[in-house]
């Protein structure tokens, strides 16, 4: 048990699936107490049943991150439930890739929506509470992508370059209220992430490049309690973490 994550709140949104669901486990198992958002009520339901059954505090709430309402919804029966927000994981995020010539252009819109605006959702839902508790802490997920650029993926690194962006301009703004700010940027983890790529050429590359390298979702998730778990004047800014064997 880690006492800086043990009995804390942390709302983790997509947590239905990949680094969501492994950080609400590892989070769980270290005393948390999880709420977990997504579009997928069974599996986020489950994750919850199963955490509960084993000892841990948790629960689940139906949440599409790129409706506001509901995302507000998501934190405040965080903060109904179990009185407050500790911790808001803004994980949620889809990476459909082509060439911008292909004109995916609603591809475009949705990864924008869900992963700059579902972040920003997500900053607003939570901060309120955070402001007024004088503590609390935002974990952001970037990617490598929020570093470098390619072919296939400008518009996904465009987002995650942008949740890198406002991440340090709210670490800033938060200052006089005593809030943490984490940006994590993984490289390739094994998760259902490559799903959401229609275009089979690209799918194809990335399925290649996934099975040579990636690594598994805990990796994130103990990234996540790391930050978490330092002490509370300690504040963890950004983290860049790869597969040993990956090269970009
Ligand atoms: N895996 C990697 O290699 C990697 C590398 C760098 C960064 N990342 C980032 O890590 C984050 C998590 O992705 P993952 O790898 O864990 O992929 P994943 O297994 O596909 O999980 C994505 C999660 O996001 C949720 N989600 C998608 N659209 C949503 C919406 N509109 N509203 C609410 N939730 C939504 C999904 O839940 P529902 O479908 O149930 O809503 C799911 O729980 C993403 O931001 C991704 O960009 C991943």
């Amino acid at each position: 048990m880690n006492s800086n994550i043990t009995g804390k709140v942390i709302v983790i949104t997509g947590a239905s699936s990949g680094l969501g669901e492994a950080s609400a486990r590892l989070l769980s198992s270290q005393g948390a107490r999880v709420v977990l958002g997504a579009r997928r009520k069974d599996r986020i339901q489950a994750l919850a049943d199963e955490l509960t059954r084993g000892g841990g505090k948790a629960i689940a709430v139906t949440t599409d991150v790129t409706d506001r309402d509901q995302v507000k919804k998501l934190a405040d029966a965080a903060a109904q439930t179990y009185g407050r927000i500790d911790v808001m994981i803004n994980n949620a995020g889809l990476m459909p890739q082509a060439l911008l010539e292909q004109l995916q252009i609603d591809e475009w819109d949705r990864m924008i929506d869900v992963n700059i605006k579902g972040v920003l959702y997500g900053i607003a839902a939570a901060l309120p509470y955070m402001k007024e508790q004088k503590a609390g802490h935002f974990i952001n997920v970037s990617s490598v992508a929020g570093h470098k650029v390619g072919p296939g993926f400008a518009v996904y690194a465009a987002t995650k370059h942008a949740v890198r962006a406002l991440s340090e301009g709210l670490r800033q703004e938060v200052k006089p209220y005593n809030i943490r700010t984490t940006v994590i940027s993984p490289g390739a983890v094994s998760t259902e992430l490559p799903n959401s790529i229609t275009d089979p050429v690209a799918a194809e590359r990335v399925r290649k490049f996934y099975a040579d390298a990636a690594i598994p979702a805990d990796a994130f998730a103990r990234t996540v309690a790391f930050a978490i778990g330092q002490p509370e004047d300690v504040d963890i800014n950004e983290v860049v973490f790869r597969p040993t064997r990956q090269e970009l």
